[in-house]
């Protein structure tokens, strides 16, 4: 199904193998509602410090007549580099973190890292069901906190393009070129560690 391989070192279950992050999107293929609500049911069961559920999501499907002006401001905020291929995504998805703790108005130094967990499970709901996302963080933070009404406490953190494959052709020759390029990570041996830092924990797998 996917373009660009996933080229794992061990057995990994098949939806992390299969997501990536395309940028040719089918842009006359909507996503089918219960397909949208099911992604965004899995981000809610994300795992999160205390419970809090820091996450908050502002959902726009431009097939939704009553939602494409809203689509269409989420488009707006985009870097142009990043519109250039997202305007043809069916939905888009601000993801943003709650930075306090319900409970007690407390920072939450995890709120972050907890909406990243939420905007994973989400992607790889996406790709259980044939869907494609790409999560960009390059969009104008302050266009969104005023178009939105955003109170001071919540970051917004990425907008994610949401929908199925399409045709490379959708892309222009440059962005066509790195659709194409194999997917490559760093060796274990610089990430993964033992009893000091750097000292690599697998000394064979690299
Ligand atoms: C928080 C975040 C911000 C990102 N921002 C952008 C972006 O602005 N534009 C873009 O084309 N890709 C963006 N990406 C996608 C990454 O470039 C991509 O996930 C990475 O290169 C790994 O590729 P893969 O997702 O295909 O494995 C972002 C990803 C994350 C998680």
């Amino acid at each position: 199904m996917s373009r660009s391989q996933t080229n794992p070192k061990a057995e990994i279950d098949d939806h992390l193998a299969n997501r990536w992050s395309p940028r040719a999107f089918d842009p006359r293929r909507p996503v089918e509602r219960e397909r949208l609500l099911s992604c965004i049911e899995a981000a809610r069961w994300a795992p999160s410090c205390f419970g809090d559920e820091p996450w908050r999501f502002i959902v726009a499907d431009r097939y939704s007549e009553d939602e494409l002006d809203n689509w269409k401001n989420l488009l707006d905020c985009l870097t142009p580099k990043n519109r250039a291929w997202a305007q043809h995504a069916p939905v888009l998805i601000m993801a943003c973190a709650s930075t306090h703790f319900r409970q007690n108005d407390k920072p939450n130094r995890w709120a972050e890292f907890d909406t990243g967990q939420s905007v994973f499970a989400l992607c790889i709901q996406a790709t259980s069901l044939g869907l494609i996302t790409h999560q960009m963080g390059g969009f104008d933070e302050d266009m969104a906190r005023g178009h939105w009404g955003m109170p001071k406490e919540v970051e917004p953190m990425s907008i994610i393009a949401l929908g199925y494959m399409g045709d490379d052709l959708v892309l222009d020759d440059g962005l066509r070129e790195v659709e194409n390029k194999p997917r490559t990570r760093r060796p274990m041996s610089s990430l993964i560690f033992a009893d000091r830092w750097r000292t690599p924990y697998f000394r064979q797998e690299d």
